[in-house]
């Protein structure tokens, strides 16, 4: 079976307030050269989506193939689905470094038993509703939801490739959004295998998470 990585890696870095985090650099080395070179040695292929205009930061792998993102993350995933052919994808957001050889195994292994797997963090804080928008943030806590139940999504997330091509156009024909593929997945009734991950894993989306990514980069060995 062949396995294509697909990146998006095409979103505006709105929070992060450094531009498109595709070429933002940690560890002197951008963060799509980090998820690149994570990929690479275990697929057919690498594809990423990138913001119309942008191209690959020079550090990237060479082979890498680029198409243009969509306006959500939803829509450069679409796209990337439909650039490719492999039996098999992994869809890996652009914004998460630190992905061991480990986990991208442990991914594929779980696709072909499954059809469909995420990578998912137990939850270890206790979690509440809050409204952020009101002047002092208040917050509920909602009984009876067990933690020890709950999980946090992280990618990579791997599919048989058709399976996620019919979840994307089925969310797409009713309007449904989802900021992750094995939701859409999920949403039809499929199973969604659970691999569990590894707060390395985590997504750089705010300024505390660069300054966390800095710190790790140097003792990051895979
Ligand atoms: N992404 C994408 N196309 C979009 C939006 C997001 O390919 N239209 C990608 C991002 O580049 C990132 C991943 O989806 O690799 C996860 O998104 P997120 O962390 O939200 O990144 P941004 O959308 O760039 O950040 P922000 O939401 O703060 O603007
Ligand atoms: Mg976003």
């Amino acid at each position: 079976s062949t396995f294509a990585a697909l990146i998006p890696a095409a979103g505006s870095g709105t929070r992060l307030g450094r531009g498109p985090k595709a070429a933002v650099t940690v560890g002197g080395r951008s963060l799509l050269a980090w998820a690149a070179q994570a990929l690479a040695p275990h697929v057919a292929e690498v594809v990423v989506a990138l913001p119309e205009g942008l191209s690959l930061p020079p550090d990237v792998p060479a082979g890498v193939r680029t198409i243009t993102g969509g306006a959500t993350r939803q829509d450069s995933v679409r796209r990337l689905l439909e650039a490719t052919s492999a039996e098999h994808v992994l869809i890996h957001d652009a914004a998460r470094p630190f992905l061991s050889a480990e986990v991208v195994q442990a991914v594929q292994a779980a696709v072909l038993r499954s059809e469909a797997a995420t990578v998912a963090l137990p939850v270890a804080d206790s979690l509440v509703l809050g409204d952020m928008n009101t002047e002092k943030a208040r917050a509920f806590w909602v009984e009876g939801v067990p933690r020890e139940n709950l999980w946090a999504i992280q990618t990579p997330q791997g599919f048989r490739r058709e399976l996620l091509h019919y979840a994307h156009t089925y969310a797409a024909a009713e309007g449904f959004a989802a900021t992750d593929d094995a939701g859409l997945v999920a949403r039809l009734g499929h199973a969604v295998e659970l691999v569990e991950g590894d707060a390395r894993l985590f997504k750089v989306t705010r300024a505390g998470d660069l300054a966390l990514a800095e710190a790790l980069a140097p003792v990051w060995d895979d």
